[in-house]
């Protein structure tokens, strides 16, 4: 009888934590129809991601090879890319879309081919408003097509683009997959998380999971005051993303909560200071973004103990 009695404990020991592990994968990979099978440990909601914000962009001018190699060097998971589009069709690495505030010329980046936006300086800019990091390898420094910047740091690296200003750019998305493709970033036999898209148009989220629905998505959402979400946009979001961002000062616990009992990851934006860091490590956040990924790298070092 005793023995009967230990038999059953044991068994249940062994499958109570099966069974609530099957389920937050499940609520997980509901998304987008990404299989268990295929979905990378690091994208579970265990990890926590720590997202090199258009590089260490901190530490040197954003969205060049410069920053994103210092991203890598700082412990970021993924490099963080945003996209605008060339007059001449080509996927480059810029935030705005205008080069006035981080290249030494003027106009709209749709305006300019890739060999005019090559003429740019990228880096003395920052050199100027950062005289603390300045560097004079950055004067003179380029604009990176996306291309160039897998190249660059290759199948070892991971990438969460985003697309920027969809509307200006038809075609972007398809363009975007093609290229992953090229590089065997995405398809059935590279891991599911070398590459997460994310941006601000579901419309755009939406494209991307029409052409091809195991690449995992975030939709950024813009709150102008405190963050709220209802059951219904979850279940909405949840049809085609694994996860939401959204800026960290709009955010509260109780947000959080919601979006990970919803099943999905939840990674704000811009976390600079290491208590913001803290606190939203406490809240429940999978990851975040960062211009200080070496900051973000300490915080969690400091909570392994
Ligand atoms: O992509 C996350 C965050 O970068 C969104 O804001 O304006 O910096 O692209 P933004
Ligand atoms: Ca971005």
């Amino acid at each position: 009888m005793v023995i009967q009695m230990k038999k059953t404990l044991i068994t249940l020991l062994l499958i109570i934590p099966l069974v609530l592990f099957s389920s937050v994968t499940s609520n997980f990979s509901a998304a987008n129809g990404i299989s268990e099978a295929t979905i990378h440990p690091s994208l579970t909601p265990n990890k926590l991601l720590n997202v090199a914000h258009r590089g260490a962009s901190a530490y040197a001018p954003e969205h060049t090879i410069a920053s994103y190699k210092l991203g890598e060097e700082m412990k970021g998971d993924y490099i963080e890319v945003d996209l605008q589009m060339t007059e001449d069709g080509v996927l480059v690495a810029m935030h705005d879309l205008t080069v006035n505030r981080t290249t030494n010329g003027s106009g709209y980046v749709k305006d300019f081919t890739l060999k005019e936006l090559k003429q740019l300086d990228a880096g003395s800019w920052f050199n100027e408003q950062h005289p603390e990091y300045a560097n004079p390898s950055y004067a003179g420094i380029k604009v990176p097509t996306l291309e160039e910047v897998i190249q660059t740091f290759g199948k070892g690296s991971r990438y969460y683009i985003e697309t920027k200003s969809p509307n200006t750019y038809p075609g972007m998305e398809k363009e975007l997959i093609r290229i992953l493709n090229k590089y065997k970033l995405i398809g059935p036999n590279t891991p599911s998380s070398k590459v997460i898209l994310q941006s601000f148009s579901p419309e755009s989220l939406q494209i991307i999971h029409d052409l091809d629905n195991r690449i995992p998505l975030v939709q950024l959402i813009s709150y102008r005051t405190k963050a709220t979400i209802t059951d219904e946009e979850l279940h909405a979001y949840k049809e085609y993303a694994i996860g939401l961002g959204m800026s960290h000062h709009r955010i509260d616990q109780a947000y959080v909560q919601k979006v990970r009992d919803a099943g999905l990851l939840i990674h704000p934006y811009t976390v600079n200071e290491k208590a913001d860091m803290a606190k939203l490590l406490d809240w429940g956040v999978t990851g975040m973004f960062t211009n200080h990924p070496d900051r973000l790298q300490e915080v969690l070092e400091s909570r392994e103990d």
